[in-house]
Parts: structure tokens; sequence; C-alpha cells
């Protein structure tokens, strides 16, 4: 079978030629690959950045945001059957801290983890795949075009939850609603498939939603985001510095970080209202010493009570959550969520995908079925 590897460490991306994979165990189930979506972590990894191959081998296939359906199931798999539209998960945890023991190998205190598509373990950019069943996660039928969103949507999902629970944990009014984020106002900022994703999840629990990005406001991205009744604020002309957003928008609940641009991450405290919480995914790469008013900011967190959290990957409970957002969503707005993705690829067309990113670009994704 077809499959796209790469030589950790190096820009030398292929494709190439694997066995396909049968089911070895009772637990197992094999699915067929019908795409995969590629992220900034993808491309990180196809520039010679972060990435591993699994012992043994020179090459890792690449690929984690998957989608697929059940071919095959082993004699003890019970919850799905063949033509189940399904994807597994991406960590695999690394067996000795109490949060992996717990099957939340996204919280891995020894950093001994493997991922699929990136740090040992083979990932889905290929035709089929297997793994044990308790990495699965079914996909009802009605979300089909979008389920390739349910990674990238897990990663959001579990910010926002972490988010809300550090803030139940500590304010005095948090039991006053049985959902915090109803009203409440929360900047997203960084208008990528991550951020698009987490104001989804964010407007589906009725949070006033501010997108910030840097592009026009009639492209595509902020308007997707007011077709959800978000609004868009144009970082281009808002004023961070004197502590007040652009667009009159007013201090903000919550603060959702999906840029990875450690200097605009900084900035955005100044959007952060007394008590208000700052909930981290984006990764910034390699970049020059930054300059940043540090006294300040401590000031600030200490005597407005702010909370900072940073929050990677995700658990099996996050991509359910993920599934069930999605459903809500076709029955809210029909089919925009899908319309995150703007670009599919023929897997032969792997070098172009990987190593461009056209600016109307949101998601591209490989198709393999
Ligand atoms: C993936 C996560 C992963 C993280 C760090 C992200 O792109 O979505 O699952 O944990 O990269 O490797």
């Amino acid at each position: 079978m077809k499959a796209i590897s790469l030589k950790p460490g190096t820009t030398a991306l292929q494709l190439t030629s694997r066995d396909e994979p049968s089911i070895a165990a009772p637990d197992e189930v094999k699915l067929q690959v019908l795409r995969v979506g590629i992220c900034g972590t993808d491309r990180e990894e196809a520039a010679g950045g972060r990435a591993m191959a699994p012992a043994g081998r020179q090459d890792l296939i690449i690929g984690h945001e998957m989608f697929g359906k059940v071919v095959e199931t082993g004699k003890d798999v019970k919850s799905v059957k063949a033509g189940d539209f399904a994807v597994f998960t991406v960590r695999r945890g690394c067996g000795k801290c109490l949060p992996c023991q717990m099957d939340r190998p996204d919280m891995c205190r020894t950093g001994q983890f493997m991922e699929r598509g990136i740090w040992g373990l083979d990932g889905y950019q290929t035709e089929y795949v297997t793994d044990r069943v308790k990495y699965l996660v079914k996909v009802p039928a009605e979300i089909e075009k979008a389920g390739v969103l349910l990674e990238p949507l897990s990663v959001a999902e579990k910010a926002i939850e972490e988010a809300v629970r550090i803030q139940f944990a500590r304010l005095p009014d948090a039991y006053s609603t049985p959902e915090w984020l109803y009203g409440k106002k929360c900047l997203v900022a960084g208008l990528g498939p991550i951020g698009l994703l987490a104001a989804l999840a964010l407007r589906l629990r009725g949070a006033e939603v501010y997108g910030l990005d840097i592009v026009a406001p009639e492209t595509a991205r902020p308007q997707w985001i007011e077709k959800i009744g978000g609004h868009y604020i144009n970082g281009r002309n808002a004023n961070t510095a004197s502590g007040k957003t652009g667009g009159g928008a007013g201090q903000m609940d919550m603060v959702f970080e999906a840029a990875g641009i450690a200097s605009l991450d900084f900035s955005l405290l100044d959007f952060l209202a007394h008590d208000g919480i700052y909930v981290l995914t984006g990764i910034p790469g390699g970049g020059r010493p930054l300059q940043i008013p540090g006294a300040e900011m401590m000031r600030r967190l200490v005597l407005y009570n702010q909370a900072v959290a940073g929050s990677v990957n995700a658990a099996h409970g996050h991509f359910r959550m993920a599934a069930n957002d999605l459903l809500q969503s076709a029955a809210m707005w029909g089919d925009h969520a899908e319309k995150l993705i703007t670009n599919r690829y023929k897997a032969e067309a792997f070098n172009d995908v990987f190593t461009r990113h056209s600016p109307d670009e949101i998601k591209a994704v490989i198709e393999w079925a």
C-alpha cells in the first residue's frame, strides 16, 4: 500500500510503499483511511523539525488527523463493525505515570509517550491502519464529511474544558450557572483550524466569541466566524498595548490562544479581564529572543487574579466531545463545519501540500479513498 513517509530531521518526504497491516490481536480494528488532515505540526515535521521514526526504522509515516472506515475487527471487538466510520486517537501513554495508567496520556508526566505520525509510531497518511479498539472513536455517519476535523477539534475541546474546570475550581460565582461559558466573553486569537474550531465549540456553549487575526474582514476566516455568530477583530487595527481591545469589545473572561506566535501570545494578556483565564494551544517554533514587559505582566497576573494554562493533545473523551459538537453544529449551521476543508489533494501531490500553504487555505486534506 502507498504511504507518505519522512526521514525525521530532514526534508526528505516521499511517497513510499509499505505492507498492508493486518489484525494482530483480538482487540484490534483495521480501518481503511479515507482522508487525513494536515496541520502545522505536519509542516514542522516536513521542514526537518520535531519528529521521531519508530524503533528500528529510518522513516516515519506522517499524519495524525485521520478519518476512516472500519474494514475488519478482532474477535473481541463488539463496539464497532465493518462499514462504521471511526478515527484513531494520536497519543500512546508511557504506561508508567498515573495519568497514562488512567487513560489520560494527554497529561503524561514522564514525557515518554509516543504519538502516531509524530513521535516514535507510524501515522495515518497511508491506505490502511490498525490499532487497539481502546484508541478508536466511532464517528456518526451524519458527520462523515466533517469527521476529519475530529482531531483538531478534540485539541480545542480539551483546552476549553481545562479552562472551564480551572474557573469552576476558583471563582466564587462559578456555580451561579450550569454552563459557565454562557454569555462569557471569549477571545480566540489565531483563526487557523484550531482557533475556528474553538470558536465553534465556544459558540455552541453560548459564549460571546471574538476572533482575532490579521486578515482582511471580507476573507474566508472572518466570514466563517461571523456565520456562527462570532465577531471579527482585525489585529492590524487592534491596540493591545492600551489594555483595550480594538473593536471596542472590552476585556475577556477567557482568551484562547491558537496562533503559536510568541510575541503575539504575550500581548494577548492585555485582553484578559480580572479573574480571567488564558489558555494556550499554539506551539511557537524557534525564533529570535523577545523583549517582554515582565514585571508589568507579573504584576497584573497577581493583582487581577488571572490564570494561565497550556494545553496539548486530547484524551478519548475529548474526541467524543468533538463528535457531539460536530453533530450539534450540523443541526445549527448545516454544512458550515466542513467548509473549513478548503483544499483536497491526492497522495501523489504530497510535496505541494506539506511545503506550501496558500493564503485562502484553511484545512488541507489528503484524500486516500
Ligand atoms: C497534535 C497533538 C500533539 C501535538 C504535539 C499537535 O499537532 O494535534 O495531538 O500532541 O501536536 O506533538
